[in-house]
């Protein structure tokens, strides 16, 4: 009964990636997106690898009526005889021999020779452009490798050919970035795909991947995605943010964070609660630091992001069936065996199905200081999904019953959000105390009021404790020695006024 995956709402996904297999790239991972290993010449578009002139490629043709806004038409008619002239010249499959620094070396000779020779007028920048935009086509990401190479952007997310939008400092926005046709976008999500051994085409048109360096992505295509293929790209951030970063951009007032920090260092099982793109698993990696340096921790994710400093750590990654349907290892699977590994916390990075009930026995057996993120949109709703969780799992217990490993399992529940303005903030530090009869009562101890509204449409709040002098958890700050601490962050959060 507890292979049945979850299946509660929408956002459940075939969780995770596994390390490339079948496809391997040339030069193994690199963290640089720009020069990143690329299955491309492993998998090249069927059109680009039979070396045909330029009317049998046509995804390379240049679309006359809908052009990028910034390229003119004699643009896209340049690339595409440069571009016919140099599958002419190039062998594919040796291309898919060198590493990506040397295959692009190659081009670019080529490119350039082509350009002399056929005497095409451009200047030395125009020149550079289109030798760039070749390059990625071929070797890589295409026209989203400026949007990878830069590292404010936290998603990508294309909408068929035409719509590519961003999220930048917590607002979506639209770029001029285009793909040529549905038939190039979806080329390039199958070079992105095949990088984890998995293909994604109208007999399996959802997929998720991830890309060499971390980012994670989701592809699903025609017929199911309407209007052309939906790529979804959660860009991999090499420096997350800290507890004082946080702080710096209001996430969290500084006494609040003192609580945070205190919270995360006494041990108590913690439930990271906000929708998706809220800031869960920043949150849940900025409270591992508060981990002592000696505690054996063990962390279960789909995708590995969180980024622990201790040196005592064991990470595990589930995995997806693959092409044939086998070898799946769930987040339960992980959750269970970690059970057997003498962890002394456990981290689950998302959890979203029945796993739920084996992290509160964890919880409350003996792995104090556990955390985990769940999707939900209040510490209230995050409990009911906790229910709902368990009752995925196939358990069939007393309503009191589950209420009741709830609460004896979870401490605190920290509620993130992301506001209309677009900030990142935590509204709510909520501790679970008890049953009253069969409701389970919580109690917040700080949480964000939201006062107006400045002339940019930015919210002004402030991060204000409920007055409660000693929380529920106080005895087990006291047995860690950290009561002073919390009663002095408690305090001063209450007359300040940050
Ligand atoms: N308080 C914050 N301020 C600004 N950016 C943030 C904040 N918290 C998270 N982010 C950024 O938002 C993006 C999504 O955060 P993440 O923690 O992955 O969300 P979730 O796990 O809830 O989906 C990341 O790029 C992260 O760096
Ligand atoms: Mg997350």
């Amino acid at each position: 009964m507890f292979g049945k995956r979850g299946n509660d709402d929408g956002n459940r996904s075939t969780p995770a990636f596994r390390p490339p297999v079948t496809a391997p790239s040339p030069a193994g991972p690199s963290a640089d997106t720009l020069v990143a290993p690329r299955p491309a010449a492993t998998t090249p578009a069927p059109a680009m690898a039979q070396r045909r002139p330029v009317e049998a490629t046509p995804s390379f043709a240049p679309e006359p009526k809908k052009v990028q806004r910034e390229r003119s038409e004699s643009y896209y008619d340049t690339k595409s005889q440069v571009f016919s002239a140099l599958i002419d010249t190039i062998d594919l499959s040796q291309l898919a021999k060198l590493d990506p620094d040397s295959a692009r070396e190659e081009i670019r000779d080529i490119v350039n020779d082509i350009i002399a020779i056929k005497n095409f007028a451009m200047s030395i920048a125009e020149q550079e452009e289109l030798l760039e935009d070749i390059c990625n086509d071929v070797l890589g990401y295409g026209p989203l490798e400026p949007l990878l190479a830069r590292d404010e952007i936290a998603d990508i997310m294309v909408n068929g050919a035409k719509n590519v939008y961003i999220e930048v400092n917590g607002k979506v926005e639209q770029t001029s970035i285009r793909f040529r046709d549905n038939q190039q976008l979806l080329n390039i999500c199958q070079r992105i795909v095949s990088q984890v051994g998995r293909r994604v085409d109208e007999s399996s048109p959802i997929c998720d991947a991830r890309l060499p360096d971390g980012s994670r992505v989701n592809v699903i295509a025609p017929p199911l995605s309407i209007d052309g293929t939906a790529l979804t790209i959660r860009k991999f951030k090499k420096d997350k943010l800290t507890l004082d970063q946080l702080v710096k951009f209001g996430a969290i007032s500084q006494h609040g964070a003192e609580v945070l920090k205190i919270i995360g260092r006494v041990r108590c099982n913690i439930i990271i609660s906000g929708g998706t793109g809220s800031g869960k698993t920043t949150l849940l990696n900025c409270l591992t630091n508060y981990i002592d340096r000696e505690e054996r921790v063990i962390t279960c994710e789909d995708s590995a992001e969180l980024q622990l400093q201790q040196p005592h750590v064991v990470r595990l990654e589930t995995r997806p069936a693959n092409l044939e349907g086998e070898g799946e290892v769930t987040m339960r699977d992980l959750v269970k065996n970690c059970l057997r590994m003498r962890p002394e916390r456990i981290i689950v990075g998302e959890v979203r199905g029945p796993e739920v009930f084996d992290l509160l026995q964890a919880m409350n057996t003996g792995h104090d200081g556990s955390m985990g993120t769940i999707h939900s949109n209040s510490p209230r709703e995050c409990l009911n999904r906790i229910e709902a969780m368990i009752a995925m799992g196939g358990y069939t217990l007393p309503q009191k019953t589950v209420r009741e490993i709830v609460v004896g399992s979870v401490d605190i529940i920290i509620q993130a959000a992301r506001l209309r303005d677009g900030s990142r903030r935590i509204t709510h530090i909520t501790e679970v105390v008890g049953m009253e009869g069969d409701v389970i009562i919580t109690q917040d101890l700080v949480l964000y009021n939201i006062k107006g509204e400045d002339q940019n449409g930015r919210l002004i709040g402030q991060h204000v404790s409920t007055g409660i002098g000693r929380p529920h958890f106080w005895d087990r700050a006291r047995y860690y020695g950290e009561e002073s601490r919390l009663a002095t962050a408690l305090e001063a959060m209450e007359k300040s006024t940050d």
